[in-house]
């Protein structure tokens, strides 16, 4: 009795702090916060796992976005290429509050009126039999993971416990624990032990290491990027993603594509694996499926593949929801109408033209595809203390490796917002001398 009248108390207490809590949390929303407040809540609250320009933004439109202060940024990094669409699209945006207003989430325990729309639509766009839907990239590309090893053990035939997925130096595809057992970068995986087994890796780009991987019979996979892109927007050799299906097809290895940000029209075309016609046996899509609007993935394969996996050997509660699918429908709808691909590859070739008559002292490379580019720094300037002055300037761009620079706005970005922003990083690397 003493007890439990003890805990009520307790409890009233809790909810009446909680209360307060909350109303002072919304009055302070309510006046406006400056940049300084915000970074400094933060530093204060948030883990510290990242490490942002100090920009604090409240408003996006297309290829602009606005801070708390009111000032206007050119926003040249689209969240990792999440954003092809720009921020905001009226259609996506649309789709969403219609869904969310009708059903967003009621799980895959039962079916849903979208989930299969967005499927066949999916299906039918990339060429494959299925879709397994999931929310976050990392998810999209642990599965293609699993479904390559489960294929290994029930189609390839390969002993229990024993399949390998080959991946390139360089990889990025996440942050998860299977994700960083595959990356060769000690900030990524160092302090985070014991790794996966059964991954391997070999160098990017390189037909011959790949060659002698796969003749190991217990491969079932090879993981690659068409471009790598958080290592710095590698563009391998012509030829390579041909050479990478040959070899895979010869060595009964399934070739999986990571086109979460390479995917999507934002390299020019609509998969960057279409610059080569090759069609990898799994397709991992992200990112940009949603718009920026919600986190929505994919990976796709034909039934001798996705079949492997039966009922209740993966999932997850979130993926293929009805907002997700009602979003990603929007998504795609609106790469194709509004001819994005093509858009990209235009403004691309003219934004790397544009970049290429940069100082070469400063800045040693250009290169890149569609809208997927970077800029390399040389070692006597520093990549982090130039995209200050970017943002300074009214453009954000974000550091990648200590000196490279990786620039890929929203693809609905036009010619005249191009070259502005080029006489924005014309100004700011002049300003260096
Ligand atoms: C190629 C690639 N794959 C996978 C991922 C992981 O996606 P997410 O951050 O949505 O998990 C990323 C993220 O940058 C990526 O670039």
């Amino acid at each position: 009795m003493f007890s439990s009248s003890v805990a009520g108390v307790r409890l009233t207490l809790v909810a009446s702090k909680n209360k307060f809590l909350l109303s002072e949390i919304s009055k302070r929303a309510a006046h406006k916060l400056s940049t300084e407040d915000i970074i400094k809540r933060e530093e204060k609250y948030g883990a510290h796992n990242y490490h942002p320009i100090p920009a604090a933004i409240c408003k996006g439109e297309g290829v602009h976005v606005w801070d708390v202060e009111g000032k206007h940024y050119f926003d040249f990094l689209s969240a990792y290429s999440a954003v092809n669409q720009g921020h905001c699209h009226p259609k996506i945006v649309d789709a969403l509050v219609q869904q969310a207003k009708t059903l967003p989430l009621i799980s895959r325990a039962f079916y849903n009126d979208v989930l299969g729309e967005f499927e066949e639509l999916a299906c039918k766009m990339f060429g494959y039999d299925k879709m397994l839907a999931m929310n976050s990239g990392v998810e999209a590309a642990e599965t293609a993971c699993k479904l390559a090893r489960k294929w290994a053990y029930m189609v390839k035939k390969v002993p229990d416990n024993q399949a390998k997925i080959i991946f390139a130096d360089g990889n990025f595809w996440g942050r998860t624990l299977a994700a960083i057992s595959a990356s060769d970068d000690p900030e990524r995986y160092e302090g985070f032990g014991p790794f996966m087994p059964g991954f391997e890796r070999i160098p990017y780009n390189n037909i011959g290491a790949l060659e002698k991987a796969l003749q190991d019979p217990h491969v079932c996979a090879f993981m690659v990027e068409p471009i790598q892109g958080e290592a710095g927007i590698y563009v391998p050799d012509e030829g390579y993603l041909k050479k990478v299906r040959e070899l895979c097809t010869k060595n009964n290895v399934l070739f999986i594509a990571d086109e979460i940000q390479t995917g999507l029209c934002r390299t020019g075309k609509m998969l960057a694996c279409d610059y080569e016609n090759v069609r990898p046996d799994i397709l991992i899509l992200g990112k940009a499926l949603s718009g920026g609007l919600y986190p929505v993935s994919a990976a796709l394969a034909d039934d001798k593949i996705m079949l492997c996996i039966r009922p209740g050997e993966h999932g997850s509660t979130y993926g293929g929801n009805p907002l997700a699918a009602r979003v990603g429908i929007a998504s795609l709808n609106v790469l194709v109408e509004e001819k994005l691909a093509d858009n990209a590859a235009k403004m691309g070739e003219l934004l790397r033209s544009e970049l290429r008559k940069l100082p070469s002292d400063i800045i040693s490379t250009v290169r890149g595809k569609g809208l997927l580019n970077a800029i390399v720094v040389t070692s006597k300037f520093d990549a982090w203390d130039i995209c200050l002055r970017l943002k300074d300037n009214g453009l954000l761009a974000k550091p990648t490796h200590g000196d490279i620079i990786r620039l890929g706005p929203p693809l609905v970005i036009n010619k005249e917002q191009i070259l502005e922003c080029v006489e924005i990083i014309k100004k700011t690397i002049n300003s260096l001398k």
